[in-house]
């Protein structure tokens, strides 16, 4: 699509104005690009009549929440920060099954938390960040996308007496992008690599419990602060839930492995192994096993397929 991008902009700001008229909306800003983008259209729109809410769920990477709702107050949009952690860590004590971890994330997002803050908020419409990509994906059946409503059953109209808007439904993620520099979002948000919804849960093989997130939550600062000049597809860290034995101060150790992943992509469907230089590699391995009780850190080598990218 040789698309106008400024016209696009400009045509669903005027279209979000003509939709929700004097009523009230609210959306849910994750810190990725395709929310971001909505935020700030939809506030372009709308104004003070747009309520934007930031969910902690305890599965974000180091500083994120402060991060986002800094970086959005500094362009002049106010951010509500919700701390949920305890209801996501909760609802996912004792899953170590990855179907059951995701489902959780979402039915705590969108059944508990989300729920209660538009009928607090009063809202009538839902902004969206839905992508073509998502909607394609879904109907194909190759992602269970958490951010498709209907694909929960629920009918937000019918339930929750909401309308969801979906403003940036006939993007992909490079028109997304492209959008995200036109309206002056920060670099680092508009370039930002893919991120999973089910956030750091999808980097943990086993039980999420704080203090591995807060393993997995190092581990991924440093992986990110290593290659953040790669110009990888994706990169991240990953939890195992198997151990290993090493040796610490002379003593012998039984601790936790690290899996360092990076990959090259064009729309995540399929996916090769970056070639990351040798050193690099060396320097993120002596970095995560110098976090506490964890002794081992491996490359993953594998594709996508037979791999997926996440590892949950
Ligand atoms: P996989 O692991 O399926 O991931 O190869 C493909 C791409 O999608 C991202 N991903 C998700 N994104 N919700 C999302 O919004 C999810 O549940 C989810 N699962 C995976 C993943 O990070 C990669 O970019």
């Amino acid at each position: 699509m040789a698309e106008n991008y400024q016209d696009f902009i400009d045509t669903q700001v005027a279209d979000l104005r003509k939709t929700v008229g004097d009523q009230i909306a609210i959306n849910a800003l994750s810190g990725g690009v395709d929310s971001s983008v909505v935020t700030v259209l939809g506030h372009r729109a709308l104004g003070k009549q747009l309520k934007t809410i930031f969910v902690d769920n305890a599965l974000m990477r180091e500083g994120e929440p402060q991060r986002i709702v800094k970086a959005f107050a500094d362009m002049g949009i106010p951010v509500d920060l919700i701390d949920a952690r305890e209801e996501f860590l909760d609802a996912l004590a004792g899953l170590t099954d990855p179907e059951e971890k995701r489902h959780a994330i979402t039915n705590t997002f969108y059944a508990k938390v989300f729920v209660r803050l538009v009928k607090e908020s009063g809202a009538k419409f839902l902004l969206h960040g839905t992508i073509l990509t998502d909607i394609e994906e879904s109907v194909a059946g190759i992602k269970r996308q958490h951010n498709i409503l209907s694909q929960l059953g629920i009918n937000p109209e019918e339930a929750y007496g909401y309308t969801v808007l979906e403003p940036l439904k006939t993007l992909r993620k490079d028109g997304v992008r492209e959008t995200a520099r036109l309206l002056e979002l920060p670099g680092w948000i508009s370039e930002r690599i893919p991120f999973p919804g089910p956030a750091l849960a999808a980097r943990i093989v086993g039980d999420v419990t704080r203090d591995r997130l807060d393993l997995v939550r190092a581990a991924t600062t440093i992986v990110e602060e290593e290659l953040a000049d790669s110009d990888a597809f994706q990169y991240m860290a990953v939890l195992l839930n198997d151990m290993a034995t090493g040796i610490r101060d002379n003593k012998r150790e039984f601790g936790k492995i690290i899996v360092v992943r990076s990959v090259e992509s064009v729309d995540a469907r399929t996916a090769s192994v970056t070639r990351v230089p040798w050193e690099k590699l060396e320097r993120m391995s002596q970095r995560i096993t110098s976090l506490p009780g964890v002794n081992r850190c491996l490359y993953d080598l594998t594709p996508k397929p037979p791999a997926t990218i996440e590892y949950v």
